[in-house]
């Protein structure tokens, strides 16, 4: 199956389809990292790094898709459309007209996705699928009208022809040292109507299988949609979620024909478990600049801790700021934490993981320790980039293991041939 990869960054989604079987083959990646500047281009260095140049364009999404909108560029058939893309407002100011391949706003990358879905409809073939990933806030956005951006998503892929999954997974449920929460969603070319979305959800459909819930809501009786996602892209733009605290949309779903359906299951109990420690190197590994200086140790233990302080705002109001505290050291029995882009560098932070060594000091954790948290191989991102740099990719990655777990049951449904499963039960005792 031809793959597409869009804002492919380090190519997280490739590795985990290429890890679940030889049968996806990606013949076009994209990957530019705003505003274009060369320095800022290290996310598509390291991709070319590991898969090579052919297919890939280190260039502006949009510029590219004007280039096949114009006949200028032929991307072929396209099977799999994959791509972790920025959340943003996904509003549209006017109807959108299909015939001219006109999306929503110009610069929101949601439309460079469906404009190419509708680019490859337009030549005749297609995507069978779209596999997206994203933070959950997207379920959620915008806060003035829960949920809506999500709504316009859902009902635009229903209206290019596709049932669309989604589902709200943190990593560590699924056996994984990290507690990454991120909303994966699955579009397959509808082939007639669901009728009931509840086995979907809960057994049927692609994450359901990917990812087990405890599936005590199909035997029930049946359930009709929750809701219909009615009118103009336009109108829900202006209408959905308006004076609604909660979004409707739980942490999963199912979409046919823009009828809703959608629960928040709960995960099955996990078989196996994995925790930050299973991915730290060995203390003498560890390069100096990691440890944290005792000098700075007072304002990582400040930021890290509970607050409850009067601030005046620059406007020159004064405000009572308060704040939990965040464990100083992480635990290492438990699974760490979500990686930020913001995780590399030596000023101290609330959100960066800091890491109890044996001897009683502080440390940061290593490029390579957030590779294996995301489930890349050791050193992926060691192509010439700086610390911060590598750091910065694996807080813009995802866990490359669940996008094996989707990609087996893709792979499956379509015929493809398995991969063995690898177990990469990765790290410090290999390097022990
Ligand atoms: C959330 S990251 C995806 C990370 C990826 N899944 C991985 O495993 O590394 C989104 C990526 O989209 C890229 N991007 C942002 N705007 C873009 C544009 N206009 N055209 C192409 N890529 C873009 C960013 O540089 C970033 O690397």
């Amino acid at each position: 199956m031809r793959v597409a990869e869009l804002f492919a960054g380090v190519g997280g989604f490739r590795l985990g389809l290429e890890t679940a079987s030889p049968g996806f083959l990606t013949s076009f990646s994209s990957q530019w990292e705003p505003p274009g500047s060369a320095g800022k281009q290290f996310a598509s260095r390291c991709y070319e790094a590991h898969f090579g140049s052919d297919g890939h364009f280190n260039e502006d999404i949009e510029k590219v898709l004007d280039r096949v909108d114009s006949g200028d560029l032929d991307l072929g058939r396209i099977d799999v459309l994959v791509g972790g893309f920025p959340c943003q407002d996904y509003s549209v100011a006017k109807p959108l007209n299909q015939s001219d391949g006109i999306a929503g706003k110009k610069g929101v990358l949601w439309w460079q996705i469906h404009r190419l879905l509708t680019l490859q409809g337009r030549s005749g073939h297609f995507p069978e699928w779209v596999f997206l990933e994203n933070v959950d806030r997207l379920l959620k956005s915008p806060a003035t009208q829960r949920g809506r951006d999500f709504a316009i998503m859902l009902a635009s892929l229903s209206d290019l022809g596709y049932d669309v999954e989604w589902r709200v997974v943190n990593a560590a449920d699924y056996g994984f040292p990290q507690r990454r929460r991120r909303v994966f969603i699955v579009g397959q070319r509808r082939k007639q109507p669901v009728v009931d979305g509840t086995r979907m959800v809960f057994r049927d459909g692609v994450l359901a299988r990917a990812f087990p819930v405890l599936n005590d809501k199909v035997s029930e009786s049946f359930e009709g949609p929750h809701i219909v996602l009615k009118g103009e892209l336009s109108q829900i733009t202006r209408e959905f979620g308006v004076g609604v605290v909660q979004s409707t949309f739980l942490s999963a779903g199912f979409v046919s024909n823009r009828r809703v359906w959608t629960f928040g299951p709960k995960p099955a109990q996990p078989t196996e478990r994995a925790v930050l420690d299973d991915v730290l190197v060995e203390e003498h590994l560890v390069p100096r600049e990691f440890f944290v200086a005792e000098a700075s140790l007072t304002k990582w233990k400040y930021l890290k801790g509970s607050k409850n302080e009067p601030r005046v705002h620059r406007s020159g109001g004064r405000y009572f700021y308060t704040e939990g505290a965040l464990p100083f050291p992480d635990p290492a029995d438990r699974p760490a934490r979500t990686i930020l882009t913001s995780e590399g560098g030596s000023a101290p932070s609330r959100s960066k993981h800091i890491v109890a060594t044996s001897d009683g000091r502080y440390r940061r954790l290593l490029p390579l320790e957030l590779e294996r948290l995301n489930g890349f191989m050791d050193d992926w991102t060691d192509t010439g980039m700086t610390d911060n740099q590598r750091a910065f990719c694996m807080g813009n990655a995802l866990v490359v293991g669940l996008v094996e777990k989707v990609a087996r049951v893709i792979a499956k449904d379509s015929g493809l041939t398995l991969r063995r499963k690898n177990k990469r039960k990765v790290a410090r005792r290999s390097m022990r």
